[in-house]
């Protein structure tokens, strides 16, 4: 299968409504890959995989971890790894020897980073310099600390001109893509229609280019999630009942049976 590639992925704005999920492991990568145009390896991965409260403490390295095992496993959807906090903020130069680390180390196609307005600079160094960036505004998770709270945005008027402002920045600065997460519709409809780079909309509408959400989310791993997830699973209560029936047969010598044991070919000599 040929992998996707930015130029296509930027291409599908106007077209048929592009699939992007959330990805941090090699065996679900293998499964969702054929599905899927794009795979996140989000820095939601904190969570989700390390039971953070945060994307905060998320390291660099982590991501090129994950970042690996994701491209390592999947041939078609393009593969764009998320920057850690802390990774592209201070500088665009810092951004860059970073974002360097993660597109050799991992082999993905494109890095993701928070922020409208003020990481255009950053976006615009970047993109200069041929790494492609898909830039992610409305709510800004590595940001919670500062922003308090995870409720959508775009109900005033002066939200909505900022984020109008971020996406026309983010566009302008090159990035071939971005991510708008929990904007309200009407919002989200608007920066769509003022940019000619797909918009990915999580918590965003239907209006969006594409959408994304988080992978074990909708397959109904998290135990909570927010409004805009739908479940597409249940696999909670499923891995709930292999492994309690997994513990009763261990306890009642049920498993393993001759089906699951190494005979000796030869008989043992007496
Ligand atoms: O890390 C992540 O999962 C994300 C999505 C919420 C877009 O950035």
């Amino acid at each position: 299968m040929k992998r996707m590639t930015v130029p296509e992925f930027q291409a599908q704005k106007n077209q048929e409504p592009l699939v992007m999920l959330t990805c941090y492991h090699a065996f679900m990568g293998r499964i969702i890959d054929p599905y899927c145009d794009a795979l996140l390896v989000g820095d939601s991965l904190g969570m989700v995989a390390f039971g953070f409260e945060s994307t905060v403490p998320v390291t660099l390295d982590m991501m090129i971890l994950h970042g690996q095992a994701v491209v390592k496993n999947t041939s078609h959807a393009l593969i764009v790894v998320d920057m850690p906090f802390g990774s592209y903020e201070e500088s665009p130069q810092k951004a860059f020897t970073n974002a360097c680390r993660i597109l050799k180390e991992t082999g993905c196609s494109a890095v993701k980073l928070e922020g409208g307005t003020s990481m255009a600079e950053t976006i615009h160094f970047l993109t200069e310099r041929n790494i492609p960036v898909m830039a992610h505004i409305g709510l800004q998770p590595q940001s919670i600390q500062a922003l308090g709270s995870f409720k959508a945005r775009g109900h005033e008027e002066e939200i909505q001109k900022s984020l109008e402002n971020d996406i026309l920045a983010v566009a302008q600065a090159g990035a071939f893509s971005v991510v708008i997460e929990a904007v309200v519709e009407p919002v989200a409809a608007l920066l769509t229609q003022r940019v000619s780079i797909p918009t990915i909309g999580i918590g965003a509408s239907a209006a969006c280019d594409g959408q994304v959400l988080v992978l074990e989310d909708m397959l109904g791993l998290s135990p909570n999630t927010p409004k805009f997830v739908k479940r597409y699973g249940h696999l909670a209560s499923a891995v709930d009942e292999a492994v309690k029936t997994y513990s009763a047969d261990v306890r009642e010598r049920a498993f393993p049976t001759s089906l699951n044991t190494y005979k000796l070919k030869m008989a043992l000599a007496s």
